[in-house]
């Protein structure tokens, strides 16, 4: 198979962490993402002694903080000529409702603007990919609605709600994206990569989970399997396409969120 050029985000730790070692012992380059460069370089040196494999590289930048994944942005522009997957994988749930410097809900900014600004300043490197892939992990816990008023939780702030707001919402950017993209060579897809033990479901839910093995299943599924290649707004779970919670399929609802999350990121119309 071709060597992909990967990125992944959150590659530090959990699920992401063992998809860099899934898809870097399958012989793709990948580039390791964390929130500062100490903690990202660390990971690739541990991903390479793990893998026996020096087709690593990092990046790094606080997702809460859109200036510097603009800074990663334009790093990655200079260093790589191109990239086949953006694996949008890094999340939080946050017990109670707290706001970053540039006034936005945790969970929402790290589980949905990250990926949303993300995506959209790395689409010129992506359309030199070959056959390029975007996947967003996103999770079972989802909402039955979506009020496009109150997205951040102002009003009636829990984990689970917050969680489940931010993932809805990147599925629905998901499924408007891939449409958006219908006629180009890029996919996109979002998937649940199942309930693993890693620090995120013991902060929230306690103990339990499967392995990262199994975790990393899925997201390595979306991001290489050939029999994916013309596959786009998708919801994978366990390898197989399931459908999300109905809201998530509303167009107008996908129009609308999309329209509020320009004027959040302060961006002229995107795509
Ligand atoms: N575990 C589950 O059962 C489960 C179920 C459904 C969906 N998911 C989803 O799977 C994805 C991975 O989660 P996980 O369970 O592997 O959690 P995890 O072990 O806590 O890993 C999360 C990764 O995201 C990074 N991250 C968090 N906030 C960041 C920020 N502000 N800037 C940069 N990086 C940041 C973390 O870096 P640090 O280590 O520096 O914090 C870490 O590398 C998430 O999107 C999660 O919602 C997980």
């Amino acid at each position: 198979m071709e060597k992909k050029f990967i990125l992944i985000t959150g590659s530090t730790d959990g699920i992401g962490y063992q998809t860099a070692i899934d898809l870097a012992k399958s012989g793709n380059h990948v580039i390791v993402h964390g929130r500062n460069q100490e903690k990202a370089e660390l990971a690739m040196r541990k991903i390479e002694e793990v893998t026996n494999s020096y087709n690593l590289s990092y990046a790094y930048a606080d997702l809460g903080s859109s200036s510097q994944i603009k800074e990663m942005v334009s790093d990655l522009y200079k260093r790589f000529d191109k990239l086949d997957v953006l694996i949008n994988n890094a999340g939080i749930i946050r017990p109670e409702r707290t706001v970053n410097q540039e006034g936005l809900e945790e969970t929402f900014a790290i589980n949905y603007i990250a990926p949303f600004l993300l995506t959209n300043l790395l689409l010129d490197l992506l359309k030199k990919g070959t056959s390029s892939r975007i996947v967003n992990v996103v999770s079972r816990v989802q909402s039955n609605q979506l009020n496009t008023e109150d997205l951040q939780l102002e009003k009636e702030y829990t984990a689970v709600k917050a969680y489940a707001k931010s993932k809805t919402a990147l599925i629905m950017f998901t499924y408007l994206l891939a449409q958006k993209f219908r006629n180009q060579d890029i996919t996109v897809n979002c998937l649940h990569p199942g309930v693993i033990n890693t620090k995120l479901l013991r902060a929230a839910f306690g103990a339990g989970g499967a392995s990262l093995a199994e975790g990393s299943k899925t997201l390595v599924f979306a991001a290489i399997a050939p029999e994916l290649e013309k596959v786009t707004g998708k919801y994978f779970v366990n390898n197989r396409s399931v459908s999300s919670k109905e809201i998530t399929y509303d167009i107008e609802v996908q129009k609308t969120l999309w329209k509020k999350t320009e004027e959040i990121l302060g961006l002229a119309k995107t795509l």
